[in-house]
């Protein structure tokens, strides 16, 4: 583990024009969905982070020829020369996404070898969806302590149609089920699936591999297996969590910002929550003839308000902006309410901005009271998530003093180096390496 940690200073408003990295939410699963091709793919716009990083080991792992130019937000995959279908439990340790190589294995060769990808803090997220799916389409699966070997019955005994019906409209659940159906036997309805963006961008790329989705009918989506799919060039959609993440830290500072690239159509109730809030919020700054929405600009207001919400799927508030958003809500005017959703536990970021000052009560593990303070101190923090990391670097933004944000792995992981971009708008933080 490094000994780096972030330091944030009590810093001036922020402001300036900001580019958007490609979502990491969406890069990590049209990595997986290469497998399903044998060719050459090239991905634009990919970030550089901890979990792109990762993501390239695993499927040079699996035998795919990878080469990543991180200056250029190019990624090129070959996956002729994938020759493996198990990933090792290191890997499937480290990062969730790792899951989503099993439906596009099976699909490649009929067989997967996969650990279970381990829960984190902000809850158990097993793989029951998945797995149940799985097997209403034709697999067979042996769970063993901690790996699961999945092989697909003999084509002949495959499902014509096959009804899939998700408790919960899980994206990792989506993502993974469609990636089978796309190079597999029959037809497949998902009902109750994940519509967020970035299950949308897979779906953009499996069809230009020549895949045949439909989903006109939003969160029901019919696939017609196809025998072949082919490479392609994509272009990753804009993060929208990163996006989130700027937009705060310009309107927790009082500053403005301008985002060309974000797609306010991908973030319309948590933009509705930040006008709440006072903040001018102007979207369609940088419209194209393709995507009216194109561009967002945030002017800050002095006097923000309480706001209250609940976390849910797309296009609900996000999860994960919702520890950003706290931090934001502990200096309002007011009282404001959150309820998470999504996850059973991901409000363990209250325990650290508590230290910093906040008035934040919880009630149980999901519902959490914030009582806007005029101040928040710097102390020493440590970020348990990627989103935590997060929330904890916006609350230092503001805080008097100096805050030290130790857990700098999980910052590394979901963002592209957003400290450069913070300091380009006047943010005083830096990464320090601790001797
Ligand atoms: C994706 O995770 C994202 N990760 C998460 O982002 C995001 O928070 C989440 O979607 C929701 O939007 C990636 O795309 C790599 P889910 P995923 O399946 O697919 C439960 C971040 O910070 N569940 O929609 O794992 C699960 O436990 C990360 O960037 C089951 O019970 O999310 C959770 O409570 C965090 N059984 C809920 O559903 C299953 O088989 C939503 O999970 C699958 C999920």
């Amino acid at each position: 583990m490094s000994n780096e940690y972030l330091l944030v200073k009590k810093s001036p408003p922020l402001s300036g024009t900001v580019e958007l990295v490609g979502a990491k939410n969406a890069v990590l699963v049209i990595c997986t969905s290469l497998i399903l091709t044998n060719g050459i793919s090239i991905l634009e716009n990919v970030p550089n982070s901890a979990d792109v990083l990762l993501m390239i080991k695993l499927l040079e792992d699996l035998g795919a020829g990878v080469t990543f130019e991180p200056e250029k937000k190019l990624l090129t995959v070959d996956t002729r020369t994938i020759c493996k279908f198990e990933v090792k439990q290191e890997i499937m340790n480290k990062m969730r996404a790792s899951i989503l190589v099993a439906g596009p294995l099976l699909a490649r060769f009929g067989k997967a070898k996969v650990a279970f990808p381990g829960g984190c803090l902000i809850g158990a997220r097993p793989i029951d969806y998945h797995l149940s799916g799985f097997k209403k389409m034709g697999a067979f699966i042996e769970t063993h302590d901690c790996f699961i070997d999945l092989t697909l019955k003999p084509y002949q005994e495959l499902p014509k149609l096959t009804r899939l019906v998700l408790e919960y409209p899980s994206v990792g659940a989506t993502e993974n089920l469609m990636m089978l159906a796309a190079l597999n036997k029959g037809e497949t309805e998902i009902v109750n699936a994940a519509i967020e963006p970035e299950v949308l961008d897979l779906i953009d790329i499996l069809t230009r591999m020549g895949a045949k989705i439909d989903c006109s009918q939003g969160q029901i989506i019919k696939i017609k297996g196809v025998d072949k799919l082919n490479p392609v060039r994509h272009y990753i959609i804009p993060d929208r969590i990163e996006a989130g993440a700027l937009l705060l830290a310009a309107a927790i500072t009082g500053g403005s910002v301008t985002i060309p690239d974000a797609r306010a159509d991908h973030m319309d109730l948590f933009l509705e929550k930040l006008r709440a809030m006072g903040h001018k919020v102007i979207t369609g700054t940088h419209a194209t003839h393709d995507n009216p929405h194109r561009g967002i600009t945030l002017t800050a207001t002095t006097t923000p308000q309480a706001v209250s919400f609940k976390t849910g799927q797309y296009p609900c508030f996000p999860t994960d902006i919702q520890a950003p958003m706290m931090s934001i809500l502990s200096v309002a005017n007011g009282t404001s309410l959150i309820e998470e959703t999504v996850y059973e536990n991901r409000l363990i970021h209250i325990k650290e901005l508590q230290k910093m000052g906040a008035q934040i009560t919880r009630d149980g593990n999901t519902k959490a009271t914030i009582r806007g303070v005029d101040a928040l101190y710097g102390t020493e923090v440590i970020a348990t998530d990627i989103r935590a990391s997060c929330a904890l670097v916006l609350a230092g933004l503001v805080a008097q003093g100096q805050t030290k944000i130790t857990g700098i792995h999980h910052w590394r992981r979901g963002y592209d180096k957003l400290e450069h971009k913070l300091v380009a708008m006047g943010a005083l933080i830096e990464v320090v390496e601790e001797l």
